[in-house]
């Protein structure tokens, strides 16, 4: 996917991280009556386990709502037992994929490096990575936040982005899942320094990268955070799963 000249509409992506079996299918399906009734703002993307994209390609193809898949390997192809490729989700209908979530860095081990194999991976199968970037909260109390979250962005994208979509992340650790969400400041504060580090790196095209906030965010907080500067969207788990959640964040936009 090349980027288009005009600046990016947000995101909202669904993460449904390992929830969801086929009866599943039906939230996404009234995700889509809803947005054909009346249609979304945002970019609206759901991201389900891997045995479900097909099937939810399928059953909302010809929509408005897009399909991406949570991690790919960082290889096209090859001996790699239970891993997926970019090639793979493409083939499955799926047109983004989320890379170095959190919950892949911490339980799988995923370096940096490893994360940026993979949106290279992403983006030669044609794919819209979602590159994601975050701190722990100690990370954060030791005062070093801001550093640790630009390099990350820095050694998590690959050069082979440039001129291509791909979005960036940011989603504080101890904000996932928590229903404790970050303060608009301190989303503000990031979004800011992960804004100049894109523009420092990809010249005009940094300034519009989308740059989303992930984090416990509901249809209760999704309006301000949505509203604050820089943020370009949401990268939502929990309040994915029910399609009268995921509406509400959508139509907060
Ligand atoms: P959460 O997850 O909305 O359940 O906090 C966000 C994410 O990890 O993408």
């Amino acid at each position: 996917m090349t980027l288009s000249s005009t600046k990016p509409r947000p995101l909202i992506a669904g993460n449904w991280k390992m929830n969801g079996l086929a009866a599943a299918l039906d939230e996404a399906r009234a995700v889509v009556a809803d947005l054909e009734i009346q249609p979304a703002a945002a970019r609206v993307a759901i991201f389900p386990p891997a045995t479900l994209l097909s099937r939810l390609s399928e059953a909302v193809g010809g929509s408005a709502v897009l399909t991406g898949a949570q991690d790919c390997h960082g290889k096209p192809n090859g001996a790699h037992t239970g891993d997926i490729s970019a090639g793979m989700i493409a083939d499955a209908g799926g047109s983004l994929v989320i890379c170095g979530h959190s919950e892949r860095r911490t339980d799988h081990g995923e370096s940096s490096e490893q994360v940026a194999r993979k949106a290279e991976a992403a983006i030669a199968a044609g794919l819209e990575p979602i590159v994601c970037v975050g701190e722990t909260l100690e990370t954060r109390e030791a005062g070093d936040a801001v550093a640790f979250v630009v390099a990350q962005v820095r050694e998590s994208l690959p050069p082979s982005v440039a001129g291509k979509a791909f979005c960036v992340a940011y989603e504080p650790l101890w904000a996932i899942g928590t229903g404790r969400t970050a303060s608009v400041d301190n989303i503000i504060e990031m979004h800011a320094a992960i804004r100049a580090e894109l523009a420092a790196i990809f010249g005009e095209q940094g300034k519009a990268v989308p740059i989303l906030y992930g984090g416990s965010v509901k249809p209760e907080n999704a309006g301000e955070i949505l509203a604050a500067a820089e943020v370009g969207g949401a990268l939502v788990g929990g309040a994915s799963l029910k399609a009268v959640d995921f509406l509400a964040i959508i139509r907060a936009v």
